[in-house]
């Protein structure tokens, strides 16, 4: 039996300064601003410091800084420019702010079942969801684990659709020799107070390809053309700046987003060692060319051995001041009322009054998979303070909880 830890731990928390590394750079950066007087990202430097750190850093040609992972979509997919009732390929284990952005857009969610080991999306899931309507494909890289971008780079590169990976969860995580978020048409990334690097709210959008990057740079400024010859709001666009004050923030995050990283990445092969070969319990899964980045660290729990699975884990975990996720989103985001009731503009129900026959098909008994990856998943709170005192903690009394359920 392993030994119970002897007292109560209290974990680093990414909700305060516990768990982020907030200080003196960020502090240094906002004085600045606030002595400048220049809050708005028009007129002042560190806006364009940000995008021109963040695009060197990832190895892109164009990143612009947005004001949430949301609005990163929104631009995104607007940058795509679906007519409305085209379909968009995405998953429905993923944050809301990464589905209402296609609906705004006139966009059909169509949902590809999930690998029930990482929750990600793979090619032979997106290759099921496609049809002669899909304009894009939305892929997410969950909880710092990367999809298995070759095998669905090769499928969208042969149909010809774009790739939007959602990256709001996935920092500096590698495939291959490239970054999460860098490999498909744009990457989108979010800035809010529990990523990896955070401004309290906000985003980033990047892109290789000029001609999407001067799309998305226009629907982030109201679509007015900023240094054109004859500037005028070209189309229907939002504004989606972050200000000056959130930039200086991020920038002095960006300067510490690699030794954070590798904190995560340390201290969760330290759990994993510890953990391995626990019966009832997996460690993540990750691809063979592929880096996690751990924004979260998620166990799979067998519930044939573990009397009442990922929740009563929890119940048991949080005794321990360890506040996991049991079913993490709990359903899949198909699931609530927006979808199910097509609560959208007025009583139109747009787009979804628009959409091809059976491709608004929300309906769960199609998705076991997803189904299946909810039930089974614990996401462990992570941070890039842990110590390998923390780690310690968390192995004891996950393998405690563990073995007093076990059937
Ligand atoms: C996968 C994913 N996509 C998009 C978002 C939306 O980001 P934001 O909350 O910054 O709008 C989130 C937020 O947590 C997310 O986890």
């Amino acid at each position: 039996m392993t030994a119970q830890p002897e007292k109560i731990m209290n974990l680093p928390s990414d909700q305060d300064s516990t768990g982020r590394t907030l200080g003196d750079a960020e502090l240094g950066y906002l004085r600045e601003v606030i002595e400048s007087g220049t809050l708005t990202t028009t007129k002042g430097r560190f806006g364009k410091a940000l995008e021109g750190a963040f695009a060197e850093k990832f190895g892109v040609k164009h990143a612009f800084a947005c004001a949430s992972g949301s609005a990163a979509i929104h631009i995104a997919v607007a940058a795509v420019n679906p007519n409305p009732g085209d379909e968009i390929v995405t998953t429905s284990i993923t944050d809301m702010g990464a589905l209402t952005p296609l609906l705004y857009r006139g966009a059909i969610p169509v949902f590809a079942e999930v690998d029930t080991k990482t929750l990600n999306v793979t090619a032979r899931s997106i290759e099921n969801a496609l049809s002669e309507r899909t304009k894009a494909i939305i892929v997410t890289h969950l909880f710092g684990n990367p999809c298995e971008m070759d095998e669905i780079m090769e499928l969208a590169n042969d149909r010809g659709i774009p790739v939007i990976e959602d990256s709001a969860q996935t920092f500096l995580a590698k495939v291959g020799d490239d970054y999460a978020g860098t490999i498909g048409a744009i990457g989108c990334f979010s800035l809010q107070q529990g990523k990896h690097m955070t401004t309290g709210e906000g985003g980033m959008v990047v892109t290789n390809d000029d001609a999407l990057a001067r799309r998305m740079f226009l629907y982030i400024n109201k679509a007015w053309g900023y240094g054109d010859k004859n500037p005028d709001h070209y189309f229907m666009a939002l504004n989606y700046r972050l200000s000056e004050l959130q930039a200086a923030v991020a920038l002095g995050q960006l300067e510490k987003l690699e030794s954070s990283v590798q904190n995560r990445i340390r201290t969760a092969n330290v759990l994993t060692d510890m953990l391995n070969g626990t019966d009832g319990i997996e460690t993540p899964k990750v691809a063979e060319n592929a880096s996690h980045v751990y924004w979260k660290y998620c166990l799979t729990v067998d519930d044939s051995k573990i009397q009442g699975g990922s929740v009563a884990m929890a119940g048991l975990l949080k005794e321990k001041n360890i506040f996991s996720a049991p079913r993490y989103i709990v359903k899949p985001a198909f699931m609530c009322q927006v979808f199910q009731e097509k609560n959208t503009l007025g009583d139109s129900q747009f787009p979804f009054n628009l959409a091809r026959e059976g491709a608004a098909d929300y309906r769960i008994e199609n998705f076991p998979a997803t189904v299946k990856a909810l039930n089974d998943v614990l996401v462990l709170p992570w941070n890039e303070k842990y110590n390998d005192e923390h780690v310690k903690y968390i192995a004891q009394c996950v393998k405690t909880a563990t073995e007093s359920l076990l059937k």
